[in-house]
Formats: structure tokens, sequence, C-alpha cells
């Protein structure tokens, strides 16, 4: 292996997972049912009817994984805690238990110096607060600040690192308007309602977390992708800009103290009157860094214009997909953590998820052999270099993910690991990506 390309020496090398996707034992030892719970338990809601009841067995086996992360070199590992088995009913009761499994967690790895980077909430809201209303109402913000000081309490001693949510865009849009992601609403002001209470949670939380761990860095993580015309016509750009609005601008801006953006909150036309004095305010406490999840970027096609008006669509994307049919765009990188940093200014940033899903499989020769998903990393963490180079504080970057898992309403038919997981025995399998990823860290840069 030869390095082509270097990184900064204190450059964090991780791989992330989530909870739900992961660990099994759904109702263990005093767990709560989820949302995820309930949602994959509803005929017709996940592909093949899977479930998250057994997982990667990792609630179980975490000991055999965190050995696996410690072969791999990984400096950091972000995991996410389940609000359910911390607290059953969402509030209230604590569940010693589950507390002790992330207790435990975290102290073996820090023994072994791997940086723990914790989510607080990557979707699996306890069913008894969904029953109460769920994110669309304003009190599970309330909860979420009271499971935060709870888990940041027990391990803010020990932990540094702290995301408040991933993805709340996929948690209101996906849950409550396309109804592909538990509860599985199609509802737009319940979707709205619960993208800004899922923002007031994380606003909230910002500074109760801080005060129980002093040294905490605060973050979130978005899912944010650049949306680029599919022509240069006035209406292509239009449905591109009102698109970034939707996915990236939402977010960002209310966090970066810009308040929604206007022609958002134009478009979907709706009256908002879920936002009270102060909660501008309070969302946009200051963060000290921003997780950047990346996959792909958006074409975007105007519907307004019917096609045969259309101009002729000059921007074609990289025929080269993945396996869930997201295309392959690197460049897109390079492009998204410049605009976070010179037009947001976050104090850092972290690519905290990126990865591929490839249809693996285990050869006769007992290898899982993933020439694409090693492809795809390379060409990511070079444009990644290439930032830092152009002066973004590109601090470490997450491979989703550690290993095969169960991805969300596509079960297990989506393969994300560095370690393929064989779902009947448990056997992890390293593919050659870990192999490669394990060389990459090691050399601290992009090796051949
Ligand atoms: C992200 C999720 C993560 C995983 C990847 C593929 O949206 O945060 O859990 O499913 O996509």
């Amino acid at each position: 292996m030869s390095k082509i390309i270097s990184f900064p020496p204190d450059f964090i090398w991780g791989a992330a997972t989530a909870s739900y996707q992961i660990e099994g034992a759904w109702n263990e030892d005093g767990k709560g049912e989820s949302i995820w719970d309930r949602f994959s338990h509803t005929p017709g809601k996940v592909a093949n009817g899977d479930t998250g009841d057994v997982a990667c067995d990792h609630y179980h086996r975490w000991r055999e994984d965190v050995a696996l992360m410690e072969e791999m070199g990984l400096h950091a590992y972000r995991f996410s805690i389940a609000w359910p088995r911390l607290l059953s009913e969402g509030r209230g009761r604590v569940n010693p238990a589950g507390l002790d499994f992330y207790d435990r967690l975290v102290d073996v790895l820090l023994e072994i110096q791997i940086e723990p980077f914790v989510t607080l909430y990557h979707w699996d809201l306890p069913q008894a607060l969904q029953d109460q209303g769920g994110w669309p109402t304003r009190a599970t913000a309330e909860a979420f600040v009271e499971y935060a000081d709870l888990a940041s309490r027990t391990l803010g001693d020990r932990v540094t690192y702290w995301m408040t949510l991933n993805e709340p865009f996929v948690s209101a849009f996906v849950g409550y308007l396309e109804g592909r992601h538990a509860p599985g609403h199609s509802d737009l002001d319940e979707a709205l309602a619960a993208a800004h209470h899922l923002l007031l949670a994380h606003g909230w939380a910002v500074p109760v977390i801080r005060r129980n761990s002093p040294d905490a860095q605060v973050g979130i993580a978005l899912n944010l992708s650049g949306q680029t015309p599919a022509s240069s016509s006035a209406a292509d750009r239009a449905a591109a800009w009102q698109r970034d609005g939707v996915v990236n601008r939402w977010f960002l801006d209310p966090l970066s103290a810009r308040g929604y953006p206007p022609d958002v909150v134009q478009h979907y036309g709706r009256p908002m009157d879920f936002v009270r004095a102060g909660d501008l305010e309070a969302i946009a406490a200051p963060n000290d860094f921003l997780g950047v999840n990346y996959y792909t970027r958006g074409v975007v096609r105007s519907s307004v214009a019917p096609e045969a008006e259309n101009v002729p669509q000059t921007v074609f994307p990289n025929p080269e997909r993945t396996e869930m049919g997201w295309e392959v765009y690197p460049q897109g990188l390079y492009e998204l953590l410049g605009r976070l940093h010179f037009d947001y200014r976050f104090p850092a940033l972290y690519v905290t998820e990126n990865g591929a899903a490839y249809a693996d499989q285990i050869g006769p020769d007992g290898r899982v052999d993933d020439p694409s998903r090693v492809a795809y990393l390379k060409a990511h963490f070079t444009e990644a270099a290439r930032a830092i180079a152009a002066g973004v504080p590109l601090r470490g970057y997450f491979v989703w993910s550690l290993m095969d898992n169960f991805e969300w309403a596509h079960g297990y038919s989506k393969r994300f690991g560095l370690v393929y997981v064989d779902y009947r025995t448990q056997r992890r399998v390293w593919k050659t990506s870990a192999h490669w990823y394990r060389g990459v860290i090691a050399a601290n840069g992009v090796v051949d």
C-alpha cells in the first residue's frame, strides 16, 4: 500500500452505527418499546418483514464488536443510545440495566483509547411518547431534555463528544410526511411541527449537556446534500433552490441563528403556529461542531414547467449508483464542506456518516471482496482532503457503517458495513474495505 494523500496529524478516523440498527435485544433487561419496534412489527412496513428484534445482536456481542474496532485501529466510534433502554416510558423511571450497558461500553472504549462519539437520538423514540403525540407535540422536546440530562449526567464525566440528534429531516419528514419510516404518518403539519420540536429539543439540550459535561463538544448530525439544477433554466434553478431549502436550509439556517428560510416558509404555506417566543433563540444555541452525513447529491428538474416545454437537461448524473440507487458523486462532499464552512462558519465539522451499500457476498474462498466500496471511500476521502486543503476545519471522518445492519425500511437487504454480518450465525467477516480502511488509518492518509 502506498500513500497518496495525507491528513492532518490529529485527524480522527472512525466508524458509525445506531442503536436500533445493531443492538437487537428489543425487549430485554427492562427496555421499553420504541417507534421502530412498533413499526417493524407492523406487517408491510419493512422489506421482507425484517425487524430489529435481533439485528447484529450487538447488545450481547458488543465486546466482540469493540475488539473489531480495536483491530481496525479506529480512533473513535460513533454510536447512539436507545432512549427507551434508559427510560422505558420515555421519561420518569430510570432503567439501571440500560444505563449499565452504555456505561460499560464507554469504559471499555476508553480503556483501548477509542473515543466515544455519542448520538442521543437516532430515531428510536419511546413508543410511550409517540402514544402521547410524538415529535409533533412540544412535550416530546421537554422529555428529550430530561433524557439528555440523564445520559450526560451519567456518562458526561467520560464522554466528550455529543450529538443531540441524527438527521432531524429524516425523523420529521420521512417519519411524519412520507410515512416510509416510523411512526409512518403522512401529514405535512405534523412533519413541520415535528421538525420544529426536534430542533427545539436540540437547542434546549445543548446547555444541559454542557452543564453536566464541562469539557463537552456538542453538536448535531444533519443529512445534507447539494441540489444541482438539471439545466440552467430559471424553472430548474428555482426547483433546486427550493429543494435545497427543504433538505438543507430548513435545518442549517435556524441552527445558525438565521431563523427559518422565508422562501421555504412561503413554499409550505402553513401557519407555523407551533413556533413560540424564544424558540428560535433556543434553537440557535451555539454548537461546537456540525456532523455531516453525506451520501449523494440531488439533480433537480422542475415539475412546474411541463417536460415538453422545458429546456433540455444539461446536467447528467453519474450513471454509477450504489445499491440504494444513490448517485456516486464524491465532488459533492467537497462542495458541501466548502459551503458549510464559508457560508455557515461552524467552528468544526466532522463527516459523521459516509459510505455505500453494495450487494456483498461471501466468496468461495470465504472472503468478502468489495472493490466498489473501497473506490467509493477512496474518492470521498480524497475530496475531504481537498476541502481541508482549502481551509475547511474538518476534524474527523466516520464511515457508515462499522458492520452490516438493519437498514430501516430496507431491512437487511442493504449492506453498508466494512464488516460483513452473516445474520444466520452472527459471524462477522472483514470485507476488503475493512482491511483497506485499517491501512488508511495506519497511514493517516488515502492509500492505494
Ligand atoms: C442515514 C442514517 C443511517 C443509515 C444511513 C445509510 O440516513 O442516519 O442510520 O441508515 O443513512
